[in-house]
C-alpha cells in the first residue's frame, strides 16, 4: 500500500525536485502540495507550485498556508534560490491552480497521512494547534543538523526561519523524523547526476536547468563543488526507510540563544537525560538515492 503523504513546501529548487520524487514513486500517494513562506514570499513559492506541477503534469490540490513566521519578520533565500525563488528554467502554461481552502484545513482533509515538510514549519505547528495530533501518523522534515547550520553558524534555514513553530512540532508527541544538513549534504547533484535527469526529455531538462542555478549559487556563497539535494532527501525517506539511515534522540530548538537562534541541539549522546523526541537521520545511500530521483523523473515524462 503507498503511503499517503501531504507535502508542504517553499519551492524552492531542492523542493521542487522534492514534488517530482513524491508524485513520480509509486510508494506514495501524494493526496495534497501545500506552500509555506521561506525561500521567498508566500506568492511566489506557491506559483512555484503550480509551475513545477503544470510542468509535470500532476493534478493534486495545491494550498496556500501561512505568509509569515509564528513570530518575527519573514527571511528568505533570495541568495540561494534567486528572485523568483525558483529562478533558472523557462516554464510554459500554469494550468495547476489553487484550491480555496487554507493549508491547514486541505491537510486536514487528507488525513489520516504522513506530513512531509520541506520548508519552515509554520504550517505545520499552525496544523496541530488547530487539529491537533491524533490524525497525522508521523512528520518527517528536512530540516536542521546535527552539526553546523547553513543560514548562521549553527542554524539551518528551516528551523532558522520559525524556530518557535519547530519547538512546536518537536515537543508535539507526534513520531518526528528529522533529515538535516549532515545528510542532505551528501545528496550532491554532480554533472553525472544532471546528464542523466537530462536525457529524460522536456521535465528532465526543467530540473537540469534547476540544478544549474541552484550549482552556481551554492558554489558563490559556500564553495559546494555541486550543490545538496536536501529535500528529497526526506521523500525518500519516507519511500524506503533503508535509504535513510536514522538514530533515536533528543532534539531541542533554540529559540532565544544571542548567536544560535534556530540551532537544533541534537543529543546524539544522551548527555541531557531527556528522552529521545525524533529520529534523526545519520545516514544516506548515495547511489541509490539518486536512483529513486531519476526513475520518478522518468516515471512523469
Ligand atoms: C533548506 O533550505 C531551503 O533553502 C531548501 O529548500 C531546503 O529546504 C536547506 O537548508
Ligand atoms: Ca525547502
Amino acid at each position: 500500500m503507498p503511503t499517503p503523504v501531504v507535502l508542504d513546501c517553499d519551492p524552492g529548487h531542492d523542493d521542487a525536485i522534492a514534488i517530482l520524487l513524491a508524485a513520480g514513486s509509486p510508494e506514495i500517494d501524494l493526496r495534497a502540495i501545500t506552500t509555506v513562506a521561506a525561500n521567498q514570499t508566500l506568492d511566489k513559492v506557491t506559483l512555484n507550485a503550480r509551475r513545477i506541477c503544470s510542468a509535470a503534469g500532476i493534478a493534486v490540490p495545491i494550498a496556500r498556508g501561512c505568509d509569515r513566521p509564528l513570530a518575527g519578520p519573514l527571511r528568505v533565500a533570495e541568495d540561494i534560490h534567486g528572485g523568483t525563488g525558483m529562478d533558472g528554467p523557462a516554464f510554459g502554461a500554469v494550468t495547476a491552480g489553487v484550491v480555496e481552502q487554507h493549508a491547514i484545513d486541505v491537510m486536514h482533509a487528507h488525513m489520516p497521512a504522513t506530513l512531509v515538510a520541506t520548508g519552515a514549519l509554520t504550517n505545520v505547528a499552525t496544523y496541530l494547534r488547530r487539529y491537533g495530533t491524533a490524525a497525522v501518523r508521523e512528520i518527517v522534515l528536512m530540516g536542521g543538523s546535527t552539526g553546523r547550520g547553513n543560514t548562521t553558524p549553527y542554524a539551518e534555514f528551516n528551523i532558522h526561519v520559525d524556530p518557535e513553530a519547530a519547538h512546536v512540532v518537536f515537543t508535539s508527541g507526534v513520531p518526528v523524523t528529522m533529515v538535516g544538513l549532515n545528510v542532505t549534504h551528501q545528496a550532491l547533484v554532480t554533472p553525472e547526476v544532471v546528464a542523466r535527469l537530462t536525457t529524460l526529455g522536456p521535465l528532465g531538462r526543467i530540473c537540469g536547468d534547476l540544478m544549474t542555478f541552484f550549482a552556481a549559487t551554492y558554489r558563490e556563497v559556500f564553495g559546494f563543488e555541486a550543490p545538496p539535494l536536501h529535500d528529497p532527501v526526506a521523500v525518500a525517506r519516507v519511500i524506503d526507510p533503508s535509504l535513510v539511515a536514522c538514530v533515536e534522540a533528543f532534539v531541542g530548538i533554540e529559540t532565544s540563544g544571542t548567536y544560535t537562534r534556530g540551532a537544533t541541539v541534537v543529543d546524539l549522546h544522551a548527555r541531557l537525560g531527556e528522552p529521545p523526541n525524533a529520529r534523526v537521520a545519520v545516514g544516506l545511500d548515495v547511489e541509490r538515492f539518486f536512483d529513486v530521483v531519476v526513475e520518478a523523473v522518468r516515471n512523469l515524462s
